[in-house]
């Protein structure tokens, strides 16, 4: 999506992937290795003028090294750096006052067991964690054999009423800019984003106020690029961090045709040194998150797709991954519709009716 905008500028991508079949490698010059290997990665950005990151396991030192050569790396390597343990994120928003869920530090099972008037709490790994899967509930002490054994996290579990995201840019020049807060419902299971609604349904003054922690955040960090800052909306209207991400994000696929910018388009404007977007709405949406189909692993196919291209609104992303498997991000579907009726209705149609299976 990053390179489908780009595009419009006529800028040339090259993509360093572990994968031989990324989806990129029918859009532009895509190299195959380890973004955590030093050697893999510098080698890869020599042939850059500018660096650019969607996923934040990447070796910071290689980053830095390009750097040190002349080349732009955007989002800086420290914010990368900081945000790849979750363990230094939440001390950085306790540093710069920053309203998060309290929390404890935590190196093993042993230091979690050792926190029983600390529960109900969830407990996350330091590194690694990513779509959920290095989060876990404890309610109580029947569940510290749950506990990850390995350097991270106990943080107080908060009775939450929403959970809403911010994606907020930054130049060189210093110029911010964020998009209206989204909604986001989470897949109880699989513990990503399902769908969301943008913009969210909650008052002026928590949408007004989690736009002023997101720029906080973004000028704290003194970052080039996007960030993405999901934050939870508690049941006395407070509005507490969760965590962050310097990239593109889940929470601003639906910009492409919702907004006059999208995300995509934010980000090249931000590491560019570009004026940034209007960011507004053009219309309320919708965003569902299309993912493998329980039950099914290996070569993909798409069921429905007829279906739901039938209905106004509907807009289908694929990205060319080509084998599924259970909750595997496949694609997403964007949805206008200016009536909050007629928007949970199509997403539930789109839900029920495109299905990834084998
Ligand atoms: N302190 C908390 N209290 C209540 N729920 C929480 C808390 N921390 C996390 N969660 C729930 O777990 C989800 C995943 O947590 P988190 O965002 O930290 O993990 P992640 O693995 O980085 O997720 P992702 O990659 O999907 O963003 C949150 O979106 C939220 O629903
Ligand atoms: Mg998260």
């Amino acid at each position: 999506m990053l390179i489908q905008s780009g595009m419009d500028w006529n800028i040339t991508f090259s993509v360093l992937d572990p994968d031989p079949f990324a989806p990129c490698q029918s859009l532009c010059e895509c190299k195959v290795g380890k973004l955590t290997d030093y050697d893999t990665v510098v080698a890869f950005g020599e042939s850059c003028d500018l660096i650019t990151i969607e996923i934040e396991n990447v070796n910071v030192n290689a980053l830095k090294e390009l750097r040190r050569q002349g080349k732009k790396v955007f989002p800086q390597p420290e914010v990368i750096e900081l945000v790849q343990d979750k363990r230094t994120q939440k001390s950085f928003y306790k540093d710069k006052n920053i309203a998060t869920a309290d929390f404890l530090l935590v190196e093993n099972r042993q230091d979690v067991m050792a926190q029983k008037s600390f529960l109900p709490a969830v407990n996350k790994l330091g590194r690694e964690g990513y779509d959920g899967r290095g989060v876990q509930l404890l309610r109580t002490k029947d569940d510290f054999e749950k506990a990850f054994d390995a350097p991270g996290l106990l943080e107080k579990l908060i009775d939450f009423e929403k959970e809403i995201s911010v994606i907020v840019a930054r130049n060189e020049k210093g110029d911010t800019q964020s998009f209206p807060p989204v909604e986001m419902v989470f897949h109880p299971e699989a513990n990503l984003v399902e769908y969301l609604f943008s913009p969210a349904a909650i008052e002026e003054s928590v949408a007004k106020e989690a736009e002023r922690i997101a720029k906080k955040i973004i000028v704290d960090l003194n970052m080039v690029g996007l960030l993405a800052v999901e934050m939870f909306v508690t049941k006395d209207q407070e509005v507490l961090v969760n965590e962050i991400a310097p990239r593109p994000h889940n929470s601003g696929h639906q910009t492409i045709e919702a907004n006059v910018t999208s995300q995509y388009q934010q980000h090249l404007r931000a590491i560019l040194n570009l004026p940034l977007g209007d960011t507004s709405v053009h219309q309320p949406s919708a965003m569902v998150n299309l993912l493998g189909e329980q039950g099914f692993s290996g070569q993909a196919k798409y069921n429905g797709l007829e279906e739901v291209l039938a209905w106004p609104g509907v807009y289908v992303h694929l990205y060319g991954k080509k084998q599924t498997k259970p909750f595997r991000k496949m694609g997403h579907v964007t949805i206008l519709d200016s009536n909050m009726e007629n928007l949970k209705k199509k997403v539930n149609f789109v839900k029920q009716t495109l299905k990834v299976t084998t």
